[in-house]
């Protein structure tokens, strides 16, 4: 059930220059978000910026829940700003996430850059052997990789436009070559808005079992101010509502 509330800060980890891990305790009864559902957060004390963000679940616990965040505008620097001890003020959780593989299913989750937010969660929620592609520009786009190895039932695959780290290429060069090995897969992916034009146009991926995460700009959450229009092939669907996760065939 969606919430308003305000949550406190438990820590904030930098991970690099521009990402860092910010951990709010969270009533009890706002949780068990699945993953690819996702939060609205007010970034300053003020109205300024007047709309909250939206970002991802990375992880959650029993009474706490990790974002995964990357600096971008006037927003996620003043998340930056906050310290231990303050409060937010949130919303959640929104949208609908990730479906569960079924059985006999191969999950396969790809993540370009901070797209690794939500996979997480779901590489940890899935409890069979799961492979995972995770790649970045160049390596310093692989962030939280202390975390991400840690993943159990877990192959990993890392990938680097620049060969910096890992095998030279994109994660879409490494989905294709996945799908000419393995039998029943299962797809998730989530990325920056250019792989996901890319991927759009990979007419030969449009099965059924290949979930994306969208981003589109937010404003309510909650479905009523039409803000997060995505063009689709049924027509504009809200990326708060419908989404955040669709059906690549449905793109
Ligand atoms: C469902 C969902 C989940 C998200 N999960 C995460 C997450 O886990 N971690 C994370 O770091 N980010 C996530 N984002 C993106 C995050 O919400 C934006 O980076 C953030 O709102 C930018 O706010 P800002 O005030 O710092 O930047 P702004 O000053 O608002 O914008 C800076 C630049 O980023 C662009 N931009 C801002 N918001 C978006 C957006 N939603 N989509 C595309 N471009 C945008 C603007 O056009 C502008 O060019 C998610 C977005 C959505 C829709
Ligand atoms: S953000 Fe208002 S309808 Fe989606």
């Amino acid at each position: 059930m969606t919430k308003c509330f305000k949550a406190e800060v438990i820590s904030k980890e930098i991970l690099s220059d521009r990402h860092f891990l910010l951990r709010l305790f969270i009533p009890a009864d706002s949780l068990r978000p699945r993953a690819g559902q996702f939060y609205l957060i007010r970034t300053g004390t003020s109205y300024d910026p007047l709309l909250r963000r939206p970002f991802s679940v990375f992880n959650w616990d029993n009474n706490y829940m990790e974002f995964l965040i990357m600096k971008k505008g006037r927003g996620t620097e003043q998340l930056l700003q906050v310290s231990k001890g303050m409060f937010v003020d949130v919303i959640g959780p929104l949208g609908r996430g990730f479906p569960l593989p079924e059985r006999g299913q191969q999950p396969v989750l790809v993540g370009g850059g901070i797209g690794i937010a939500p996979l997480y969660l779901l590489a940890r929620e899935i409890d069979t052997q799961k492979i995972m592609l995770y790649g970045g520009k160049s390596r310093d786009e692989l962030i939280a990789m202390e975390y991400i190895k840690m993943i159990g039932d877990t192959e990993l695959r890392i990938f680097t436009e620049d060969g910096s780290e890992g095998i030279k290429g994109t994660v879409l060069d490494g989905l294709r070559e996945v799908l000419t090995d393995v039998e029943s897969p299962v797809v998730y992916i989530c990325g920056p808005g250019q792989m996901i034009e890319t991927l759009k146009g990979l007419e030969d991926l449009r099965t059924d079992e290949v979930y994306v995460s969208v981003e589109e700009r937010m404003a309510c959450g909650i479905g009523v101010c039409l803000g997060c229009a995505y063009p689709t092939r049924e027509g504009m669907k809200r990326v708060c509502i419908e989404g955040p996760v669709f059906k690549l065939s449905e793109l």
